[in-house]
């Protein structure tokens, strides 16, 4: 049994996330977790709220909350929506916990005892105005690699590119507009990543079997320009994580915390700490330490690609430079961005489909099937509800949801709600057993290469197989000359709905199971034998006909979401 360590980028606290958020990190993530489930392996799955820095504090300033109630709040109902799309989360921590606050404390004085951490007097953006030091995103202004007008003081969202906030052209204050921002001198602690460049790169250097869209982000941040530069670890905030050397006060950084970006990588494994705190697992040490048996652990992280920087670098550079046996990643899945209807999904915009307003008018299994088969992985993929009509109307109604209601409604007006009896196989179904083993191999093959849109063609192509079968074989008419042939197809059909419903459950679970209870069957096994597999339910056991699985997007209902969705959240 092989083990798995599987992280998704820990989702900002502010604010509910939108499909493309979604479909960057915890559902491929969750995909991945439940096929290595369902093969048997072993799996944490972990996952986790990103509470600290600007965008909590100004979310909570404007819901005009407390930040640590907005947060505690905002949790809850990401928590929930994430069970909503079954994220199927071993835990589901925040960065705010105090085990976080240790381990990154922790991490910070280890650091700093190897000189890998030095201190850097320099002037930063005050905002007489606002009466405060201005840190990165209350700040604002035009990048000075790409030019938009709009770029945050940490980084561009048009171009990637991770900024300072001294960088921008023309900046100004988030908080109150004030474009009179004058520099004062402050201290700040800085992580030497330059130091460790050499060493990094030889590490991207041997992942070679990592998206090439990983280990070019990667490799342009080694060797653009200047190559790897210093980043400053540490904040003028009030919330956050207070700047001490492990458990140590660290002079001169009174009233700082650490930089978000900094502590929220690490609630990764502090969050296997929560789970065991919360008496769900027994041992986090097995999953993070290779001195206490994570050597023999597989650990893929999942992100979209502005996330790609802090993961190849600046999170190995924490775990590199502890000098400490802590796990470090094997291999790292990042995805293109989603758009929206001919232009971009945005939070602080509004635009576009927000989870909680999905699973308001359809089933997370509908959102799941498009957004998984469409992920943005070799360029960036566009949301249309046409297209989003199109697919479920035909993939989940017209293929899969037709050949489950079709057959158990044949097989219950002539033989009955149990499975029939029948003779021998003939050609026709050794040829689907054929085609059928093929697909469910290749699937197998993208699903633990994550080759997301690939497995999601394989396990379709492997619908529309039984389909064709049915469509050959026509038992409606062998009934009529051959009763006992018509029953053996059933029986073969009403197996493979079986085998559907494992094989589909990573992408629909509810659907999945759904199907499983109809049938009266567990989803425990997976087919590792197709011709075995088909013949899991024996002749006589007994089934109903399913609810309908998926229902057909109407005309009228997709211009109405169209229209609803067009303007901007409020
Ligand atoms: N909150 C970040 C985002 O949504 C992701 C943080 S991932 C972690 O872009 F590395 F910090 F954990
Ligand atoms: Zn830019």
């Amino acid at each position: 049994m092989a083990r798995h360590l599987i992280t998704s980028a820990i989702p900002y606290i502010n604010g509910i996330k939108h499909l493309g958020n979604l479909v960057g990190s915890q559902l491929p993530a969750d995909l991945f977790a439940r096929y290595q489930r369902a093969r048997g392996n072993e799996v944490l799955f972990l996952c986790a709220t990103d509470e600290h820095g600007t965008p909590a504090e100004l979310a909570a300033a404007k819901a005009g909350k407390p930040v640590a109630e907005y947060c505690a709040e905002m949790h809850e109902i990401q928590a929930e929506i994430a069970k909503g799309f079954r994220l199927s989360f071993d835990h589901f921590g925040r960065s705010s916990s105090p085990q976080n606050h240790r381990l990154t404390q922790h991490f910070a004085g280890v650091l700093a005892e190897r000189g890998l951490i030095r201190e850097v007097s320099e002037t930063q953006m005050y905002s007489p105005t606002d009466g405060r030091f201005l840190p990165d995103r209350y700040i604002e202004g035009t990048c000075p690699n790409c030019g938009f007008e709009d770029a945050r003081g940490d980084q561009c969202d048009n171009c990637t590119k991770q900024l300072d906030p001294v960088d921008l052209i023309n900046p100004r204050s988030v908080i109150s507009g004030a474009t009179d921002l004058e520099m004062r001198e402050t201290k700040h602690l800085y992580l030497c990543q330059s130091q460790m460049k050499d060493e990094l790169e030889a590490w991207i250097d041997s992942k070679t079997d990592w998206p090439v869209l990983t280990t070019s982000i990667a490799k342009k941040w080694l060797n653009d320009g200047d190559g790897l530069q210093d980043r400053g670890i540490t904040r003028d905030l009030d919330w956050g994580i207070p700047v001490k050397k492990g458990t140590e006060d660290w002079p001169g950084m009174e009233g700082k915390v650490f930089y978000v970006w900094f502590d929220a990588p690490i609630e990764y494994i502090a969050c296997a700490q929560e789970w065991v705190e919360a008496g769900k697992g027994a041992d986090w040490e097995r999953w993070w330490r290779t001195d206490k048996g994570a050597e023999d652990v597989t650990y893929t992280q999942f992100m979209g690609k502005d996330n790609v920087p802090f993961h190849t670098l600046s999170f190995p550079a924490t775990i590199l430079g502890s000098g400490e046996p802590w796990k470090l990643v094997d291999y790292i899945k990042s995805f293109n961005y989603l758009n929206y209807d001919g232009g971009q999904f945005s939070t602080s915009r509004g635009r576009g489909v927000f989870m909680d307003q999905a699973l308001e008018i359809l089933p997370a299994d509908y959102w799941r099937w498009w957004l998984l088969s469409h992920a943005p992985e070799s360029s960036d993929s566009e949301f249309t509800w046409e297209n989003f009509q199109a697919s479920v109307n035909k993939d989940l109604a017209d293929v899969l949801g037709n050949f489950a209601s079709r057959v158990t409604k044949f097989c219950r007006s002539k033989f009955g709600e149990a499975v029939p009896e029948g003779g021998a196989y003939g050609d026709l179904e050794t040829k689907l057993i054929t085609a059928l083993t093929e697909k469910v191999r290749e699937y197998e093959t993208h699903m633990s290469a994550n080759e997301v849109r690939k497995a999601a063609t394989a396990l379709r192509a492997a619908w529309v197989l039984g389909n064709e079968y049915l469509q050959e074989a026509a038992p409606w008419s062998t009934f009529k000359t051959d009763p006992e042939a018509a029953a053996m197809q059933i029986r073969l059909a009403l197996n493979l709905i079986r085998l559907y419903a494992v094989i589909s459950a990573p992408f629909i679970p509810d659907a999945s199971a759904q199907l499983l209870t109809a049938l009266a069957a567990d989803g425990e096994a997976w087919p590792d034998d197709v011709a075995a597999a088909l013949e899991t339910l024996p002749a006589g056991h007994g089934f109903v006909v399913p609810e309908v699985t998926f229902r057909k997007i109407t005309d009228a209902e997709r211009e109405d979401w169209q229209a609803r969705f067009a303007g901007r959240r409020d």
